[in-house]
């Protein structure tokens, strides 16, 4: 949880299946609001398909586009995080967010990197995988083992992550002591 960092240069050594799998496995058993479960998961490793996934998606919005991956750093696999509006047609966004956050910690445990994208154009994608209407695509979790090492600072006036002049992204986290409240704010 500590050393994980949002990853967006990757190598381009393959995720093997069976690790894809642990991931998905791992969101399947996250926390779900009324145990409603109403997430599902496209896992995309096709060669073909991952290129059409990229140009649907936008990296790093402070310094775009700085932030993309470059040629030949492009993510090895995505998953795709489907709702079923039909079980649940609002309020499912937290969990999505404990499926997806144990999707990046159990990759991560695998020294595989990732980036969650919301930022993605979901129409697309929807056409593009034909997800039934009664799905959602929410976001995309990109994966695939680091090609950088982005480093936290703390945080001073600004959330704006930014890149120094090696490439080597540099990320703003509030400090401690200003988030931490005992016993009351
Ligand atoms: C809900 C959510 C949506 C995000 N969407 C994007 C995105 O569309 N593109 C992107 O490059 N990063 C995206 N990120 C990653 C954030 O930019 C990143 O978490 C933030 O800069 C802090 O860096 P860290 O993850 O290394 O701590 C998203 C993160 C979250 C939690």
């Amino acid at each position: 949880m500590l050393s994980r960092r949002s990853i967006r240069q990757f190598k381009q050594d393959p995720v093997s299946r069976e690790i894809l799998g642990k991931l998905i496995n791992s969101a399947r058993l996250a926390p779900s609001g009324a145990n409603l479960q109403p997430l599902e998961f496209v896992v995309i490793d096709d060669e073909d398909l991952r290129k059409m996934l990229f140009a649907c998606l936008r990296w790093a919005a402070y310094i775009a586009p700085e932030g993309n991956p470059k040629p030949g750093c492009e993510p090895v696999a995505y998953v795709v995080i489907l709702v079923n509006v039909d079980v649940r047609e609002s309020g499912y966004e937290r969990d999505v967010g404990a499926a997806v956050e144990n999707m990046i910690l159990a990759a991560w445990e695998e020294s595989i990197g990732s980036c969650w994208i919301a930022n993605a154009d979901t129409n697309r994608i929807q056409n593009m995988l034909k997800i039934p209407e009664n799905y959602r695509v929410d976001c995309v979790l990109a994966l695939g083992y680091p090609d950088e090492e982005p480093i936290i600072e703390e945080m001073k006036d600004s959330v704006k992550y930014w890149k120094d002049s090696k490439g080597r992204l540099h990320v703003p986290k509030r400090r401690l002591d200003d988030v931490l409240h005992f016993n009351g704010f």
